[in-house]
């Protein structure tokens, strides 16, 4: 199962990420980055570590682990 995840996110989130910055897409960067972190986080609760809850760094060298138990995203 966890195989299967990972799959996803690389065959599926990471290469659609790769095409939006080939195409300097900006917009699309933004989602496929996001859609990206829920297939990650999704692999994360599929090994029973749902506290390692993903955000997007907001500047260079930010956690990329968010440990507000209060977060809402990614579910
Ligand atoms: C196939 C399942 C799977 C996928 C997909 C996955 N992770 Fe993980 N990740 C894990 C597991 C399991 C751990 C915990 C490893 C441990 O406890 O030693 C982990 C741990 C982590 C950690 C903590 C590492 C540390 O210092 O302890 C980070 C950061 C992380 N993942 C980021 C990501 C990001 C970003 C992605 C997507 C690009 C991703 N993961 C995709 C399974 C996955």
């Amino acid at each position: 199962m966890r195989k299967g995840i990972l799959d996803a996110v690389d065959n599926t989130f990471l290469s659609a990420l790769q095409k939006t910055i080939e195409a300097k897409d900006a917009t699309k960067f933004a989602t496929a980055y996001r859609q990206t972190i829920e297939g990650c986080y999704s692999c994360h609760k599929a090994a029973e570590k749902p506290y390692l809850r993903l955000q997007i760094p907001d500047h260079p060298e930010a956690p990329i682990i968010n440990f507000d138990p209060a977060a809402k995203w990614p579910e």
